[in-house]
């Protein structure tokens, strides 16, 4: 029997529901909190006309609390596959006009099903989220499927990039599968909570709401759960895009290269005069970045976490890089608990995505005191060492200025397996600073001299005349090249053209324990 038009006209009936989701006065509150749809929203992100949804029809058949009287065609997600920038990406967006975007058991096998299909496949899975969490209806079964989802992200850690934005609240479960997955845009009205929601008294008396809790500000700013804040939701879908661009469509691929027309041989001079005399002001590491790489290539990740650090995303000579520096202009471009959780991050990240890692190093060392070691920076900084050494993309490391210490050693030093190390003139490669190790080494020294005071000058400078230079490190071959900062440009590039082609392995085993 063939189709009918009554066939035909059912399916189409069925469409409009699923095209409505939770119905037109809840489209139109959506609109009214100045949020998109699910629907509108993949039509910003996705390359025109390139939407294939699919599990368009699914709904649940559930009775309890209620659910036969809510069922909506499609249960509050919609899935498919699209382009970006002509490059196909799987994608859900959850419909918050379907009982809050509650999380059930029928969007869990539609994302599922998706997710498997972008693995299998080797393209980037997208989340747009706005949801309550579990549907609480639903009981263990929308427990079982946030399930699903987690082992999902898990499997497709580091083979596929995954992505979320968070675009209404993200509550409860909902916050794991963002968690799980590689970055985290918050953009528009967003909102994350655990546990909630809840009107908490501070000790002054003022009460805070969990929005207040989980805001853009405080997950890109305090907690570090999230990557990128967008006051708007055009700006941070926007911000997806840009992201992909940097980033290959699987981990057997590298990342697309674009034509560029800054040449590689350019020199940049206002690099030459970038640091200041005095060794302890501060100046700023992403003038460096923006100068050296292709003219307005530099998307930098977490901007407002731990700035201390500076992560992100460059090109040079069209190909992608990832960047790793340390912020003078913040904390003195000190190391601590957070900063090593930003950097050995953003190291994993490119390595499982087959992109370069340029390293910049002006670092004092770790932060000292109780609030540190307490809260386990040994641990934590581990991660960067961990990182590195696990690392087998090229890496190449500049130092700029200071490299102390452990700082020395944990940001891309050579026995970190950087593959190749540069340091401008001004580069101070050393134990310590010139006043704690005279201090140490020389108390008695100083104390017993005719004119302390002149003799601790003394040896301070001797000091600073044997380490706090590049030329010693370059002297045991901790250094490959000692280059005029101006250079900087062509000298990177050139290495990172021998580098293309490196290949090391680690040895095999199931994984690695690094510390978490
Ligand atoms: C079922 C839900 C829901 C949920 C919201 N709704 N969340 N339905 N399950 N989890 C429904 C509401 O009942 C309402 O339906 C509609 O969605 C819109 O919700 P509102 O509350 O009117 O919207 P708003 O004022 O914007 O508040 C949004 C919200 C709030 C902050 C997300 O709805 C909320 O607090 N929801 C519960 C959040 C939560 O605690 N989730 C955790 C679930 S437990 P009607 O028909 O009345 O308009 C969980 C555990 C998993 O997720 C752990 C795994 C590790």
């Amino acid at each position: 029997m063939g189709n009918t038009e009554k066939d035909i006209a059912t399916l189409l009936e069925k469409r409009k529901s699923a095209m409505l989701g939770g119905g037109q006065k809840r489209i139109d509150d959506q609109h009214n909190k100045g949020k998109k749809t699910a629907r509108e929203r993949i039509d910003y992100l996705l390359d025109k006309g390139s939407f294939h949804e699919f599990g368009t029809y699914a709904t649940h058949s559930l009775t309890t609390f209620g659910l036969d009287k809510q069922r909506f065609v499609g249960d509050g997600v919609v899935t498919g596959f699209g382009k970006i920038d002509g490059r196909p990406v799987a994608l859900f967006s959850q419909d918050f006009t379907v009982m809050g975007g509650s999380f059930s058991e029928v969007q869990s096998q539609k994302i599922s099903r998706i997710a498997d299909k972008a693995l299998e496949a080797g393209i980037p899975l997208i989340g747009i989220g706005d949801s309550g969490g579990a549907r609480i209806q639903e009981g263990v079964r929308s427990l079982a499927a946030y399930g699903e989802i987690f082992v999902r992200n898990v499997m497709c850690s580091g083979v596929i990039p995954q992505i979320q934005i968070i675009l209404g609240p993200c509550a409860g479960g909902a916050v794991y599968s963002p968690a799980l997955m590689d970055f985290i845009i918050m953009a528009g009205t967003s909102y994350m909570f655990l546990t909630g929601p809840q009107v908490i008294k501070t000790v002054t008396g003022e009460e805070v709401t969990t929005e207040d809790l989980g805001g853009a500000a405080v997950h890109t700013g305090t907690s570090g759960v999230a990557h990128l804040a967008a006051d708007t939701e055009e700006d941070g879908l926007d911000m997806i895009k840009t992201l992909l661009s940097y980033l290959p469509q699987n981990n057997n691929e590298e990342p697309a290269p674009i034509q560029t027309s800054d040449s590689i041989e350019r020199q940049e001079k206002s690099l030459d005069t970038l640091i200041p005399d005095d060794p302890n002001s501060p100046y700023d590491i992403r003038d460096a970045i923006s100068a050296v790489f292709d003219t307005g290539s530099f998307f930098e990740v977490q901007p407002d976490f731990a700035a201390n650090a500076v992560v992100g995303f460059a090109r040079m000579d069209g190909r992608a890089v990832a960047i790793i520096a340390n912020q003078p202009a913040f904390m003195g471009g000190a190391l601590d608990i957070n900063s090593s959780d930003k950097i050995a991050r953003h190291v994993r990240i490119a390595d499982a995505f087959n992109i370069p890692i340029v390293t910049f190093v002006d670092c004092p060392g770790f932060l000292p005191g109780t609030g540190q070691e307490y809260g386990g920076v040994i641990r934590h900084g581990a991660k960067i060492l961990y990182a590195y050494c696990e690392a087998t993309v090229p890496m190449v490391a500049i130092v700029t200025r200071k490299a102390m210490g452990g700082a020395y050693l944990a940001m891309n030093s050579r026995q970190m397996r950087s593959d190749l190390t540069f340091s401008w003139p001004s580069g101070q490669i050393a134990v310590m600073g010139a006043e704690g190790a005279v201090n140490i080494l020389y108390m008695k020294d100083i104390k017993e001299a005719a004119d302390p005071k002149a003799r601790k000058a003394e040896i301070i400078e001797s000091y600073r005349q044997e380490f706090l230079n590049p030329y010693r490190a370059a002297d045991v071959g901790q250094i490959d090249e000692i280059i005029v900062p101006h250079e900087t440009r062509p000298r990177l590039a050139r290495a990172l053209e021998v580098l293309r082609t490196k290949i090391t392995q680690n040895p095999p085993r199931k994984h690695g324990l690094m510390p978490v």
